[in-house]
């Protein structure tokens, strides 16, 4: 067994800003092993591509023979499990890729993980880590003065996409305690920054405010999320895969709730201030939308666990975040291009004109 980490889904938003980060650092060599569906994109990792310490495979976790292969050549002594279908608003109207790749993928890595691992010697085994990185969703939704949730929070999932989830912690949860698997599980809060695909709420209002375009708010706006800089996520799961003990899970948030007008509003001023004026302000395209099925109300995280125990802390505040991130959106055009080609648009068409 060496050092390596077995990234999963490594070229998609948090994915590659976990690799990029970890490159920096120097500490192990990442096999990135991505299918590279419509929300992997290669060009968030150009900076690295050709590194000694870095490896692209396209696959897809839920490949069997392929998953087997990869584990039998590289010997990885940690994997990092981020591949998933995440988008809320896609499985409401299409569920299948949703459990195929979070429900089966997983199960199908677990497996193979499992059948890998049996194989180490017992100190291999000892130090040897499967880490899941998973949602706030899978707990559900608060009401306004509900304390946030924490890791004891009983599992209430809404939409498939949250099923498919916390079916996919369960039986992470399920390999550590009936095989020994040394597994580790991180619930996180929405997360935002740099390659963020724009089908979420904020690349997407990013986007569409700078082209004077609508910007649709599901509902009345008033819905809460708890936001977290994506480099804050990383910076967490490495506390995690370093120091968090086998078979728990740690909760990471941003202590940052906002609701969704609050945000888009934010949004539209810095658009204002950094992209060429409009007649009119950015705040006028606001239109109110029918609501997404099921909408949860309300995500808070109780991030005391982490801090406790790992020392992790956000770094970055929402301001300072919030702000870096309309700016790279507003300077990476080619990058923008690149993904709001065909199937992007297509997916916004149907989307949103329903
Ligand atoms: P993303 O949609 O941007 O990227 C997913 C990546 O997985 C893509 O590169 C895609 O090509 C790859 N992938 C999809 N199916 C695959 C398969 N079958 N085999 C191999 N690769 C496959 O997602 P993200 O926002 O970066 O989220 C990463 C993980 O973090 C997910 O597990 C998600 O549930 C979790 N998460 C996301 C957030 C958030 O705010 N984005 C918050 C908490 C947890
Ligand atoms: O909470 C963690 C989750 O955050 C992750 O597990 C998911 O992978 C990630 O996609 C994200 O889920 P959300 O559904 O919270 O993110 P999204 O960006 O789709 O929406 C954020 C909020 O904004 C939500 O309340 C819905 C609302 N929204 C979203 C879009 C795309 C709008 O009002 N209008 C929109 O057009």
């Amino acid at each position: 067994m060496r050092n390596t980490i077995v990234v999963t889904g490594g070229a998609g938003f948090i994915g590659s800003n976990f690799i990029l980060q970890r490159m920096q650092e120097k500490t192990a060599p990442i096999i990135n092993l991505d299918k590279l569906t419509y929300a992997g994109n290669l060009r968030n990792l150009g900076s690295v591509a050709e590194d000694r310490g870095y490896e692209f495979v396209r696959g897809d976790i839920a490949e069997r023979a392929l998953v087997r292969r990869v584990l039998e050549t590289r010997l990885p002594g940690a994997i990092v499990h981020f591949a998933a279908e995440s988008h809320v608003d896609r499985s409401i109207r299409g569920p299948e890729d949703f459990i195929r790749t979070n429900v089966d993928g997983t199960f199908v890595l677990l497996e193979e993980v499992r059948a890998y691992w049996s194989s180490l010697s017992a100190d291999e085994q000892k130090r040897f880590r499967f880490l899941h990185v998973s949602t706030d969703e899978v707990y559900g939704s608060l009401g306004p003065d509900d304390p946030p949730f924490c890791e004891t929070t009983p599992y209430a999932p809404n939409s498939p996409y949250a099923a498919s989830k916390a079916a996919s912690d369960h039986l992470v949860r399920a390999y550590h305690h009936t095989y020994g698997l040394p597994t580790l599980t991180t619930n996180c809060s929405n997360n935002y920054g740099r390659f963020q695909f724009p089908e979420k709420l904020i690349p997407l209002m990013i986007l569409n405010a700078r082209d004077g375009k609508s910007l649709p708010v599901y509902g009345d706006g008033k819905n809460v999320r708890d936001w977290l800089h994506v480099e804050d996520h990383c910076d967490a799961i490495s506390k995690v895969l370093q120091g968090g003990r086998p078979g728990e899970v740690y909760n990471i948030g941003g202590w940052n709730e906002k609701r969704n007008l609050e945000i888009v509003e934010t949004v539209c001023e810095l658009v204002d201030e950094m992209a060429p004026r409009l007649p009119r302000p950015r705040h006028d395209l606001i239109t109110f939308v029918k609501d997404r099925p099921g909408h949860d109300r309300r995500y808070a995280m109780d991030a005391r666990k982490i801090e406790r125990e790992l020392g992790w802390k956000p770094k970055e505040t929402f301001e300072t975040g919030i702000r870096k991130t309309v700016r790279w959106y507003l300077e990476n055009d080619e990058w923008v291009r690149g993904v709001t080609s065909g199937s992007y648009r297509q997916w916004i068409e149907t989307h949103y004109s329903s």
